[in-house]
Formats: C-alpha cells, structure tokens, sequence
C-alpha cells in the first residue's frame, strides 16, 4: 500500500428536490454574483434553468448566463466566459449540467484568477495557483467532474483535447437529484455508466500499490454499475437505479478508488482523448471502442488484476488458467458493453481512422502523457499505434 492524500473538499447534496438548495448553498460560500454555465439546452428544456433563477433569486443573488457549452467543451467559449465574468464582476461559477458545462466552469476559474493565457495549464507548460469557486447542479451521471481534480478541454484550432488536473478546482458543492437525470437519451446514460465504470477500471487495472479495502469499494461500485445499467435500459426512470448511477459516478472519480495504489492507469482515457478530439465523439462511447484492444493488448503485464477483475466483478467461474478466467472477463466486459448498445471497436462507434490518422492520435497521446502512460504496462507511440489498430 503506498501513501496518498484523500481530498475531497465538495459538499454533496443528495437527493429528490435538492436543486432548490441552490441559493442557499451559493449564499453560504459569501458569493454575490453568479454565472450560469450550461449547455446545449436540455437544461432549459426539463424546466431546471427557470427553477435555479428562482432559486438564486430568493437568496437574493444576482447572476448572467452563459449556454452554448458542447460535449467535449471549446476553449472559444471558456474565453468568452471570462471576458463575460470580468465584465460582469461575477464571483462564483455554477454549472448546471455534465462534465463539459463543470470543464468549462472549472477553465473559466481558471482564468479569472490567473494571469496569462489559460491553455497553458492544459498544455502543462505551467501551474494554475488559484480558481474562482464552482458550484455544480449536476444533470447525468458520467464524467465524475462533480467531485474530481480534473478539467477537459478541447481547443478549437486543431481540435487538440486536454485534461489538465488540480485540486484547487474541485467544486465547493454538487447537488445531485437523481430525478433529473431521467431526460437522458438512453445512449447517454449508457455512455455515462461506460465512463464510471473506466474511471474505476482506471485505477483498478495497476501494478503498483495494493489496498484489499480499496479493491473491496472498487469492485462492489462496479457490480452496482454493471447491475444498474441494465436496470435503466429496461426501465429508464426507475428512481433506485437512478440514484445507484449517479452516486457511482461521483465516487469512481473523486479518488476513493484509487486510495493506496500508485494512481492508476489512465491509458484508455488518454487513447480516448485523441478519438474525442479528431472525431468528436462522446466520450463514454469512445472508452468503450478502446477498452477491450487495450486490455488484450496489457492482459499479460497485469494478469493477477485482470483476472482477480474477472471472478469478484463479471462474475467468471475460478475454471481453466488464470489467463482463459481473465479473457473471459474481458469478454464478458464487452458482453455488457454490447448490451447497453455501446460499441466495442471503433466502426462500432462510426468512424474509420486512416492509418496516417492513427499514427497522428497515437503520436499526439504519447506526447501528451510525455512519452509514455500506464501503469498495467507502460505504453509508448508504437504500442499506443497497435492498440488502435486492434480496434479499428
Ligand atoms: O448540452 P445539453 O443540451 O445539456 O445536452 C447534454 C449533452 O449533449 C446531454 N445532457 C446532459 N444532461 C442531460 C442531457 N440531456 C438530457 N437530459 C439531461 N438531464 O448529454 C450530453 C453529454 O453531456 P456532457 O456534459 O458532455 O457529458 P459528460 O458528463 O459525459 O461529460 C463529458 C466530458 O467530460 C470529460 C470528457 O472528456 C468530456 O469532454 N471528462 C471529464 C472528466 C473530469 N473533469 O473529471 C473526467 C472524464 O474522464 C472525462 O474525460
Ligand atoms: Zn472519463
């Protein structure tokens, strides 16, 4: 077991009717004035927006709207947001939304409160030393952000996406009403348990540090994932399972499952990080076309988790070698993947990268992680280029 810090600052309010709780809980950190962040319009659509005004208003809070924010979220925008929070002297970011309106929250913090160009953080070229407050009313359970150190943005030119990570920027408070996360098409909820799911498998699938305790909470979030996944696909407003996912998330990326090992793996969501930029997929979907390349492709370096994974998580019989159990896992990963209609290689998921185009991703995610990323195996350019070969 190695050390670690255990930091998670974020009050979480949980449950039916939470959202009116909004006001209240921005007055209590001594903000006056508030921007709205938020999305494409599902927000305004379900009725949340009119309700967090409401809310905002009877604390006597004043704010401005920002709307516009995309999946896999634009600089261009967290450049307008900051422009408009100066202007507007605005002293605390709520996102009302998912992981990309809680991004572009935490880049506009960002750069409110630091001097210079703000990809730069993203580029890692430098340290952020603050960030405004980030308040979140959180509508699908997915990305984790709610909770997490991380940030993902994606620059326009070029389409170069980057994750840039620090504590400073965890929310002060997340309200989580599981309620509002019954407006999600179902290809969304599906991507959002793929992506709780890889933020546990992240950490799970290491050769570094070993906590019995932390593998117990790992694998008994991922069966309640996997059991209630299915459970919505059937029955997508079914109060229960709602509120199973959407706990899941914000603990399969707030750091509690990576308590005592060496920090996890990380490679799937690096790969995927290049799929999201040059395609501008969602990124649930494009962990899952990844995911079962990259764990043949590690299976050896990392057998003891793979098939420790495949008997306390899928459920596999302790029959044949320790290699046939942890395949039949992996299979058994992708079973369920297919069951959620996620796709398990990268025409699944409706894009053909060239093989120039593959070399490009491959050679922009190793230099991104600086060389090489993965703690199941070590990756470098070229095994990053066969991986996604495999899963064309
Ligand atoms: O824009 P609107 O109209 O709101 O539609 C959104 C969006 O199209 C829709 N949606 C959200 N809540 C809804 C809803 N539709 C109907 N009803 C609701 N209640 O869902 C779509 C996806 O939203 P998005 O915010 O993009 O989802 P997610 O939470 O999956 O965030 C994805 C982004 O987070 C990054 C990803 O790379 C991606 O850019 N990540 C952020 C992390 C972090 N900060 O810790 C970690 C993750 O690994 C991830 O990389
Ligand atoms: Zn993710």
């Amino acid at each position: 077991m190695f050390q670690f810090t255990y930091h998670t600052p974020t009050k979480v309010v949980f449950g039916k009717d939470t959202k009116q709780q909004t006001g209240r809980l921005v007055k209590e950190t001594g903000c006056r004035r508030v921007l709205i962040h938020y999305g494409g319009g599902s927000a305004e659509r379900s009725g949340l927006l009119a309700q967090i005004r409401a809310s905002l208003e009877s604390e006597g809070i004043s704010y401005v709207e920002l709307g516009g924010v995309v999946p896999n979220p634009r600089l261009s925008l967290v450049y307008e947001g900051i422009e408009l929070c100066r202007r507007e002297k605005v002293d605390f970011l709520l996102a009302v939304g998912g992981g990309s309106v809680i991004d572009s929250c935490k880049a506009i913090g960002y750069g409110l409160t630091n001097e210079g160009d703000v990809w730069d953080f993203y580029e890692h070229t430098r340290q952020a030393s603050a960030c405004m407050p980030v308040g979140v009313v959180l509508t699908i359970a997915a990305a984790g952000s709610e909770m997490s150190n991380s940030s993902v943005i994606t620059k326009d030119e070029g389409m170069v996406k980057r994750g840039y990570n620090n504590d400073i920027c965890r929310p002060v408070f997340a309200v989580m009403d599981p309620v509002l996360t019954m407006t999600l098409p179902a290809y969304q909820t599906a991507c959002g348990c793929t992506d709780i799911l890889m933020h546990t498998m992240e950490r799970y699938f290491t050769n570094g540090g070993n906590m019995e305790l932390t593998d117990a909470i790992a694998e008994a979030l991922m069966r309640t994932v996997l059991t209630n996944a299915l459970i919505l696909k059937k029955d997508p407003d079914n109060y229960d399972a709602r509120a199973e996912i959407l706990w899941a998330g914000s603990l399969s990326h707030n750091g509690l499952t990576g308590c005592g090992n060496d920090g996890g793996d990380f490679a799937t969501h690096g790969l995927e990080h290049e799929i999201g930029g040059m395609f501008d997929v969602a990124h649930g979907a494009g962990l899952a076309a990844v995911w079962g390349s990259w764990a043949r492709y590690v299976l050896k370096d990392c057998m003891p988790r793979f098939s420790k994974f495949a008997r306390n998580v899928m459920g596999v019989a302790q029959q044949g070698s320790e290699e046939e159990i942890a395949l039949k896992g992996i299979e058994a990963m992708e079973d369920f993947y297919r069951s959620i209609d996620m796709p398990t290689n990268m025409r699944e998921l409706g894009i053909a990268p060239t093989e120039e185009q593959m070399k490009t991703m491959a050679h922009m995610c190793s230099l991104a992680a600086g060389g090489c990323k993965g703690s199941a195996r070590k990756l470098y350019e070229e095994d990053m280029l066969e991986i996604y070969r495999m899963a064309l």
